[in-house]
C-alpha cells in the first residue's frame, strides 16, 4: 500500500486499511468521467435556472486591467470573520488598504438574518468612525460586498440568497435580496454608504488577479469552501434572456459556477461510508457534494470519521478514543495540514497534535498509530487535491483558453488549502495533467490572488459605478494608467503596514 509501506502492521490490519485507501483512490478513467460530467452540468446550469451547480451570471462584464482608480468600501463575509476595508485603487496595479476584522459568532451565523445584517452595519459604522475614513455629510461611499455564498443575481448589485453553506444558517435570508438587507440595515443607522456591488469571493479573486497580473481565466477558492468563477461568452449563457439588460447585451460575462454543488446527483464521485456519514450529519445533507470532498470545512471531519471507524475496529490507539475525537468536527483540517507538514520519520508533530490537541494519552499512541493518522490525512487530502484539478480542467475546457496559442493559462487562487496544505497544488496538477495533457498543465500558472475579497469587492463597486454611469448616459470614468507598470505576480503596493487588525 502506497502510504503505509514502512509500518509493522499485521497483514489483516494492512488489508483493512488497503480497502479504505482504494475507496479514496481516483484512477484516470474516473477523473475523465468527472471532467465530462462537469462540462455537462456546466451546460445545464448555463441553460436553466434552479440547476446545480447554479452557474450564476454575475453581471460583471469586463475584467480589470490594472488601470482602475478610486476609493471604495469593501465588506467580506463568508468565513470566521467579517472584514471591513477601505480600498484605494491607485490605477497602476497598486492598492492601498486599511481594514478591521469583526468576529461573527455562531449565534449570528445561525440566528435571525436581520441581526446578522444589523451587526454588519454596526461594524461598518465602527470602522468608519475608528479608521478615520474622510467622509463629509453629503458624500456617499460606494460599497462592494464580497458575499461567499450562492446567490442568484439579477444585476451587479442585486441577488437573492439561494442557500447558506459553510456552517451559516441564519433564518429569513434565503430567497431575499442580500444587498437590500444590507442597504436597509445601513439606512436604519443613517450611514452614508451605497451598496454598489454584490461579489462572490471567486469573482473577487478573478478580478483581483486580473488587476495585478493581467489576463486570468479563473478565480478559484480552495479554502473553507470551494468554488470558481470564469468569463464565458454570452452565447453560452442561454438562460439569460435578452431583456435581462437595460442597455446593450454584453459579449461576455463572469460566471460564478458555484461548483461546490457539482455532482449533487452523485453520478461520478465515488462516495465512501465516511463521506456519507459526514453528509448525513451536516446541516445541508445532499447539498454541496463536491465541496464536502474538497474543502477545509470538511476534510478534517472525513479523517475523523475514518479514525473513529479504525478505533472501533481496534486497529487504531488499541481501541481508545478521546473527548476531542468523539466530538463532531473535533479534528480540524488545520491539524491535518500541520501533520502533513511534519516530514520527520517518527512523526513528532503528529504525536504532539494527538496528545496535546486531541487529548490522546502519550502512552497509548504507538508508532503504527502515528503512521495510520498520517496515512488517513494523506488519502483524504490527495483525493481532495485531485478532485480540485478536475474543476480547473473543466474551466480550461469550457473556455477553450489554451487552444491555438502558447501563452500562459493564468489561474488566480485563494484559500487555506491551496496556500498552506503541503502538496495540494501538486495533487491538483497531477489530475490536471491527466485531463488537459502535460503541455497545457505546464503552461497553467497558478498564482495567489491577493485579497480578492477586499480588492475584488472594490473593483466590483467600481464596475457597478461604471455600469450605472453608462446607463445614465454619463461620460465614462477616467481610469487611464498612471504608469506603464508591468503585470506583476506579486500583489505589490498593498499597504499591509496600514492594516488596523482589530477583532471586535
Ligand atoms: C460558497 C461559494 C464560495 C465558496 C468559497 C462555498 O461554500 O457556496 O459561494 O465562493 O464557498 O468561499
Amino acid at each position: 500500500m502506497s502510504y503505509l509501506a514502512d509500518t509493522s502492521l499485521n497483514p489483516a490490519a494492512l488489508e483493512f486499511l488497503e480497502r479504505i485507501e482504494r475507496q479514496f483512490y481516483l484512477d484516470d478513467d474516473q477523473l475523465r468521467a468527472i471532467l465530462a460530467q462537469f462540462l455537462k452540468e456546466f451546460e445545464l446550469g448555463l441553460s436553466k435556472y434552479g440547476e446545480s451547480p447554479a452557474m450564476v451570471p454575475t453581471y460583471v462584464t469586463h475584467l480589470p486591467d490594472g488601470s482602475e482608480r478610486g476609493t471604495f468600501l469593501a465588506l467580506d463575509l463568508g468565513g470566521t470573520n467579517l472584514r471591513v476595508c477601505q480600498v484605494t485603487l491607485l490605477g497602476n496595479r497598486q492598492v492601498e488598504m486599511n481594514q478591521s476584522k469583526y468576529r461573527v459568532s455562531e449565534a449570528l451565523k445561525t440566528g435571525e438574518a436581520e441581526d446578522l445584517f444589523n451587526y454588519i452595519a454596526d461594524s461598518v459604522d465602527h470602522f468608519l468612525t475608528t479608521a478615520d475614513v474622510p467622509l463629509t455629510e453629503d458624500e456617499t461611499l460606494y460599497l462592494g460586498l464580497t458575499f461567499s455564498f450562492p446567490v442568484e443575481q439579477t444585476a451587479i448589485n442585486k441577488g437573492k440568497l439561494l442557500s447558506w453553506t459553510k456552517g451559516f444558517a441564519a433564518t429569513h435570508a434565503i430567497g431575499n435580496d442580500v444587498m437590500q438587507m444590507l442597504q436597509d440595515a445601513l439606512d436604519r443607522r443613517h450611514i452614508h454608504v451605497k451598496c454598489a456591488a454584490l461579489i462572490n469571493d471567486t469573482v473577487g479573486c478573478l478580478m483581483s488577479r486580473a488587476y495585478f497580473s493581467g489576463g486570468c481565466i479563473l478565480g478559484a477558492i480552495f479554502g473553507t469552501g470551494t468554488n470558481g468563477a470564469y468569463v464565458d461568452n454570452m452565447s453560452a449563457v442561454k438562460k439569460l434572456s435578452k431583456d435581462a439588460f437595460e442597455g446593450a447585451r454584453p459579449d461576455h460575462m463572469v460566471i460564478n459556477t458555484e461548483w461546490g454543488a457539482f455532482d449533487n446527483g452523485r453520478k461520478v464521485i465515488p462516495r465512501t461510508i465516511f463521506d456519507n456519514k459526514l453528509d448525513r450529519e451536516s446541516i445541508n445533507p445532499r447539498f454541496q457534494a463536491y465541496e464536502k470532498c474538497i474543502s477545509g470545512m470538511y476534510l478534517g471531519e472525513i479523517v475523523r470519521n475514518i479514525l473513529l471507524y479504525l478505533i472501533d475496529n481496534s486497529i487504531l490507539f488499541g481501541g481508545d478514543s478521546s473527548k476531542q475525537f468523539n466530538a463532531h468536527y473535533g479534528f480540524d483540517t488545520e491539524l491535518m495540514s500541520n501533520i502533513a507538514s511534519d516530514k520527520s520519520d517518527e512523526g513528532t508533530a503528529c504525536r504532539a497534535i494527538l496528545t496535546q490537541k486531541m487529548g490522546m494519552d502519550d502512552k497509548v499512541v504507538q508508532p503504527n498509530d502515528i503512521a495510520i493518522v498520517r496515512w488517513a490525512c494523506t488519502i483524504v487530502a490527495t483525493r481532495a487535491a485531485k478532485l480540485s484539478g478536475c474543476a480547473v480542467a473543466a474551466i480550461i475546457e469550457q473556455t477553450h483558453c489554451a487552444d491555438g496559442h502558447e501563452d500562459f493559462v493564468d489561474v488566480g487562487v485563494d484559500g487555506s488549502l491551496i496556500q498552506f496544505y503541503p502538496g495540494f497544488e501538486d495533487g491538483l496538477r497531477s489530475s490536471l495533467r491527466v485531463l488537459v495533457g502535460e503541455k497545457i498543465e505546464k503552461r497553467t500558472r497558478i498564482g495567489l490572488a491577493k485579497d480578492g475579497s477586499g480588492i475584488g469587492a472594490a473593483l466590483g463597486a467600481l464596475a457597478s459605478l461604471k455600469q450605472e454611469r453608462a446607463k445614465q448616459g454619463l461620460p465614462a470614468l477616467t481610469t487611464g494608467p498612471d504608469t506603464d507598470a508591468a503585470p506583476s505576480d506579486e500583489a505589490n503596493g498593498v499597504d499591509k503596514a496600514g492594516l488596523a487588525d482589530s477583532v471586535a
